[in-house]
């Protein structure tokens, strides 16, 4: 990202703690990046501790600051317990959570498993809500006040073809933001959502758009001809998660250059037309790049 983009002053985040899941890549570190050059301590956390490792040395080399990194798969709630606990004991509460991660793949619905189902539901949809509630359950107890920020998709509206699983579960922590604005506003805590169109990142574009060298093929379907850039989508997140504005309260804001409204911004018109060889190959490509990143894994 160009942090020279940022458009908030060097300090406004001087003495918050936010935690980014999935933020050892993709818009989770882009995000993570933002807040520690504004002065945030920043806690990153995935599945891979050497990739974390590696982004936390990069952002404090870049930038300074403390960054943490901590292996944590949010699909194990008592594994999300230690880190909050491990973060707690480093010091003290966090100010702010993102729900940065997530997994995804294109398929047709009707070639899924229910393992397939659950992989993504159980990261998205149950994992997101465990963090919540871990950090949340915390918060209300010391009396502490916090912001929360989903990271999620336009298809909380709408709904999208070939990615059902992502989109349903989505579009529960879209409800659970709006819910839980209202029930926990009362103890200082605030939920609100970003629901990104098109920002290339490696993971989403070898599971979206398996094989394409163009990496977003839709930017002349965009009314503003491009896909989002870093430093847009990091200073919305500033905005959402900084001092400033904490009266916002409740809100999912999509940052797509009106992508969604103009097309949909869904994959029915890109996928609509494949066979059943396509789905093949592209079924092959996604799982390769599944079975990498496992590799990488500790657990
Ligand atoms: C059908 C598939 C499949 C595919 C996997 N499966 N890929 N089924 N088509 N292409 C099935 C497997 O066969 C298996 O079912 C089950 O899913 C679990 O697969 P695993 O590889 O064991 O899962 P796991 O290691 O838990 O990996 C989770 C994952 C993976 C979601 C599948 O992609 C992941 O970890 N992704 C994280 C990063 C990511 O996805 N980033 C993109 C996010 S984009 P069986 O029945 O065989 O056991 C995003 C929104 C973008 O979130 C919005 C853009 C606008």
């Amino acid at each position: 990202m160009d942090v020279s983009k940022l458009m908030f002053r060097e300090g406004l985040m001087d003495g918050e703690r936010i935690l980014v899941t999935g933020g050892g890549t993709g818009l989770g570190r882009e995000m993570a990046e933002g807040f520690l050059k504004l002065g945030a301590e920043v806690y990153i956390c995935g599945r891979r501790q050497g990739k974390l490792d590696e982004t936390a040395a990069e952002l404090m080399a870049a930038h300074g600051g403390k960054v943490v990194a901590q292996a944590c798969d949010i699909r194990d709630p008592d594994a999300i317990h230690a880190m909050v606990d491990a973060i707690w004991e480093d010091g003290g509460a966090l100010t702010g959570v993102v729900n940065n991660a997530a997994g995804n793949f294109i398929s047709r619905t009707e070639d899924l498993s229910v393992n397939a189902f659950n992989a993504i539901a159980d990261i998205v949809f149950r994992g997101t809500f465990y963090v919540t509630l871990d950090v949340g359950k915390r918060l209300i107890a010391e009396k502490k006040k916090a912001s929360f920020l989903s990271i999620l998709t336009t298809w909380v509206w709408t709904g999208s073809a070939f990615v059902v699983p992502s989109a349903m579960s989505k579009t529960a922590i879209n409800a659970m933001t709006q819910s839980l604005s209202t029930e926990w506003g009362r103890y200082g805590l605030r939920f609100n959502a970003i629901a990104p169109g098109l920002f290339p990142t490696k993971g989403m574009s070898s599971r979206l758009n398996p094989g394409e060298k163009d990496a977003n093929p839709n930017n002349s379907m965009n009314p503003m001809g491009r896909a989002g850039e870093m430093h847009e989508l990091a200073n919305l997140a500033v905005f959402l998660m900084g001092p400033g504005a904490e009266y916002v309260n409740g809100q999912t804001i999509a940052i797509d250059g009106a992508g969604a409204r103009a097309n949909g911004g869904t994959f029915y018109p890109m996928l609509s037309g494949l066979g059943d060889e396509e789905w093949e190959q592209m079924r092959a490509m996604i799982k390769g790049t599944n079975a990498k990143d496992k590799s990488e894994r500790s657990t």
